[in-house]
């Protein structure tokens, strides 16, 4: 027999079969082509959002000067409200340990090398997202903070959320089902990351309108700002799922269009980001 008639069946020759393999492994090296791409955007952004908080907040805490986070905050540092400002600053110092710990975790490298620091920084990360969102839960329902009740309910939803994600991630990982503990670690990332892509939605928005369109930035309400505090964890979390369905899906064309909307959601992620830098993060440094 012909060595090129040898592969599976053995009765193909494998120059008819090339076409299709090779097509279909452009398609699974655009899809991952696109995920990185997003990924290593969104990781630079996340930095520089942390970069900010401690450039910003944790500056002004070492000097002293509590009151300098009020210039940001519509209700932030309350002298005598000790509850209140130790919430505030847990929720500062997790955002900070929050985001960086899940760049780290969704590094593959780092979880192939080293499990065992994957593991305790998981659980870790878990004990975080609960701090993050029951201390959300608490300063929006008491603190009277900035928006409408839609922000109220949207980022409500969006710490439930981080909730069962949470808990889901846990659970698979515990049960050994790690291709299902995969897909949740990421929706986690996703809805960890939502008040993230509010704000670089958001700056992505009024620079590609020259200015607040659809929304108030006095009251800091409007439609658009009602839309978007749903939005910020929905498309994130629709885009995942239409990654994670090309990736099981062998047809190159759902793999193509996946490919497609990463890359497209990579220019606005990376377009959002340099505008919340440029307006928001690097001016209060
Ligand atoms: C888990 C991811 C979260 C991160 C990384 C995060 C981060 C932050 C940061 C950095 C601030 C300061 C505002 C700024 O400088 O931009 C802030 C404020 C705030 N966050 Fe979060 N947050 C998260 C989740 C939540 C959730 C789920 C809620 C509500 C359920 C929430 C409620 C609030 C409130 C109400 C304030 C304003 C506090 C005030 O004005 O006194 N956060 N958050």
């Amino acid at each position: 027999m012909h060595p090129s008639t040898t592969f599976e069946s053995g009765l193909i020759p494998d120059f008819q079969r090339a076409r299709p393999r090779s097509r279909s492994r452009r398609a699974s090296q655009a899809l991952r082509l696109g995920a990185v791409s997003w990924f290593v955007t969104a990781a630079i952004g996340q930095l520089l959002f942390v970069a900010y908080i401690i450039g910003f907040y944790g500056r002004a805490a070492l000097g002293g000067d509590m009151s300098a986070w009020n210039q940001v905050l519509a209700h932030g540092w309350e002298p005598g409200n000790t509850f209140g400002n130790t919430v505030l600053s847990l929720h500062l110092i997790f955002t900070v340990l929050i985001i960086v710990g899940g760049v780290v975790q969704l590094i593959p490298a780092i979880r192939q090398r080293w499990p065992r620091f994957h593991r305790y920084s998981g659980r870790f990360y878990i004990l975080s997202a609960v701090i993050m969102s029951v201390g959300g839960l608490i300063m929006v329902w008491t603190r009277n903070t900035v928006g409408d009740l839609s922000q109220h309910i949207a980022i409500s939803i969006n710490a439930l959320l981080i909730l069962c994600c949470a808990w889901m991630t846990l659970r698979l990982a515990i049960r050994r089902q790690l291709d299902r503990h995969r897909r949740w670690a990421i929706r986690l990332f996703l809805v960890v990351s939502g008040v993230w892509f509010l704000r670089v939605g958001l700056m992505f928005w009024i620079a590609a309108n020259q200015g607040p369109v659809g929304f108030d930035p006095k009251s800091f309400t409007g439609p658009f700002l009602s839309l978007i505090s749903f939005g910020q964890y929905l498309i994130p979390l629709a885009v995942a799922e239409i990654y994670f369905r090309a990736q099981r899906s062998q047809r190159p064309a759902q793999q193509w269009l996946a490919s497609g909307v990463l890359a497209l959601s990579t220019l606005i992620t990376g377009a959002g980001i340099a505008a919340a830098g440029l307006m928001m993060w690097l001016p209060r440094l």
